[in-house]
């Protein structure tokens, strides 16, 4: 077995951890959800997920990652082989690198439009109109901005009609995520994030307090859009839709249910802390989310355009509050051009410390499972991702359909199966000892009746409820386009599937 690497620092541990959980989820999703969902009445079923499925959930995927490096292997095929003494063990595993290269295929793809608009804004090539007459009227040519982008006025009814720039600027970020990838762990990743992290947060907070000096012509302020967010309404707490859409972004967010965090944690040694390390990286997202990334978007759109219309703007659109309600009112400020600059490599940023640790889980695999060095893993995972980024870059809807498997649906099955094969298929109380071991902190016992009934229970009520309310829906959806998407995610994972028989047959003639 060749030696695994380990993280530098602890610093540089949470860093690391906290890019890979801050993301265009913060300051792009989070603002459209929980506008979405009402504002107010968003947070309490937010915040009651993050500490009932969010926290605990984590805390598991730590634990299974610590545990792998113990036995030398980070992700979860070998990590549930030895947990769960079945044959199908590892090929439920495959799961957590399945999701996340699914999802980085995409993410890197929007992470590189970021970089498009931070670009355009720089050289003062963004649209700009005057904020007079309806919202509609002044999203209109942001709107078609990002469709030129990505090539969506095209008419055929199978491909997007993708400029050059485009495409150049989506293999920039591919090739910068995979020379990072290509420097390692300590080398690479703990190094972009010492410096991503701070600047980060810099940019984000500069925005904040621009955006809390904002005023209406109208007359709104900053308050206005606060109290959006921050009055709870208690009504919305019996309406199923707002506590799905609350759990699920509490997944997003913290990248939990993925396989990436037990990656990461993977490259701890042995005795060192998770519940510290866990709840550090945690915390350091929950204020880029729910402080900075909801001073934004959420606060800018409620003071120019007002609650109706910010609510209208999040529902029409995952991308309308970030690339065209945000750029709108950039437009229409002083030095506005400056701020857009920097709001785009913010998410840029964010992006990339996000979108290193979606690819890590398939290169620790190849690493771990097949002997490879960094270079020729990085390589395969490169050709991979190039050509299956073609899908959604070219196919009409293909981007939307790989999110919903992956991101949203797939996440739920596999925390899920985390949590079942620690606490209940494994041991409760062996799982509970490795969880505890070695802490700087405790982990307070109730989490043992969180983790072993309370979150697998809540899991299996979300799956139910999106069987019967989303699954037929989308299993109707039968164009040639959402096959594409799915087809490439079969593909993967069939792929998957046959390269870990063949590392668990290569494991069986060494170990005789
Ligand atoms: N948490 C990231 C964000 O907020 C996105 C994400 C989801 C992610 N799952 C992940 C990042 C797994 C890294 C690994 O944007």
């Amino acid at each position: 077995m060749i030696k695994r690497e380990h993280w530098g620092t602890r610093i540089g541990l949470i860093l690391a951890v906290a890019g890979n959980a801050i993301g265009l989820g913060n300051f792009l999703r989070f603002p459209v959800q929980a506008a979405d969902n009402g504002g107010g009445a968003f947070m309490i079923p937010y915040m009651v997920s993050l500490l009932l499925l969010g926290i605990p959930l984590l805390w598991i995927e730590w634990a299974l990652g610590r545990y792998g490096s113990k036995i030398g292997h980070g992700t979860a095929p070998a990590i549930f082989d030895s947990l769960w003494k079945s044959k199908i063990a590892k090929y439920v595993g495959v799961l957590g690198i399945l999701l996340p290269l699914t999802v980085v295929v995409y993410y890197t793809y929007i992470e590189s439009w970021t970089l498009i608009y931070s670009f355009f804004s720089l050289i003062a090539k963004l649209p700009s109109t005057p904020l007079t007459g309806d919202v509609s009227d002044y999203l209109k040519p942001f709107k078609e901005f990002l469709a030129t982008i990505i090539g969506a006025n095209s008419s055929h009814p199978l491909f997007y009609d993708v400029p050059w720039y485009t495409y150049l600027f989506f293999v920039i970020t591919l090739l910068l995520n995979l020379y990072i990838l290509y420097r390692g762990i300590s080398g690479g990743i703990e190094k972009v994030a010492r410096i991503a992290m701070p600047l980060i947060f810099i940019m984000a907070i500069i925005l904040m307090i621009r955006v809390f000096t904002l005023t209406s012509p109208d007359g709104r302020n900053v308050l206005d859009g606060l109290g959006f967010l921050w009055n709870p309404d208690f009504s919305a707490l019996t309406n199923p839709k707002v506590w799905l859409a609350a759990a699920g972004q509490v997944f997003f967010t913290l990248s939990v249910g993925f396989g990436a965090i037990l990656t990461y944690a993977s490259y701890l040694r042995p005795k060192d802390d998770i519940a510290l390390n866990g709840l550090a990286g945690a915390s350091v997202n929950e204020f880029a989310e729910v402080i900075l990334g909801a001073s934004i978007g959420i606060v800018a759109s409620v003071i120019f355009f007002g609650v109706e219309a910010t609510m209208q703007i999040a529902h029409e659109g995952a991308f309308n509050l970030g690339f065209m309600a945000l750029p709108a009112i950039f437009a229409n400020i002083p030095l506005g051009m400056f701020f857009g600059f920097l709001w785009f490599l913010l998410l840029f940023f964010a992006g990339i410390t996000s979108s290193i640790a979606l690819a890590q889980p398939a290169i620790a695999f190849l690493e771990d499972e097949f002997g490879l060095n960094r270079k020729k893993a990085v390589l395969i995972l490169g050709i991979y991702l190039f050509l299956a980024a073609q899908i959604p870059i070219f196919i009409k809807g293909a981007l939307d359909e790989m999110d919903f498997w992956a991101g949203t649906f797939g996440i739920v099955i596999f925390a899920l199966l985390e949590a079942v094969v620690f606490f209940w298929i494994h041991d409760s109380e062996k799982a509970w000892k490795e969880l505890t071991r070695d802490n700087d902190i405790n982990i307070p016992s109730i989490f043992y009746y969180i983790m072993k009934y309370i979150a697998p229970g809540i899991l299996i009520i979300i799956l139910a409820a999106w069987s019967v309310e989303m699954l037929p829906a989308k299993l109707t959806q039968n164009s040639i386009n959402v096959w594409i998407a799915r087809g490439l995610i079969l593909i993967t994972g069939l792929v998957a599937i046959i390269l870990v028989k063949k590392a668990w047959e290569k494991r069986r003639t060494i170990n005789g």
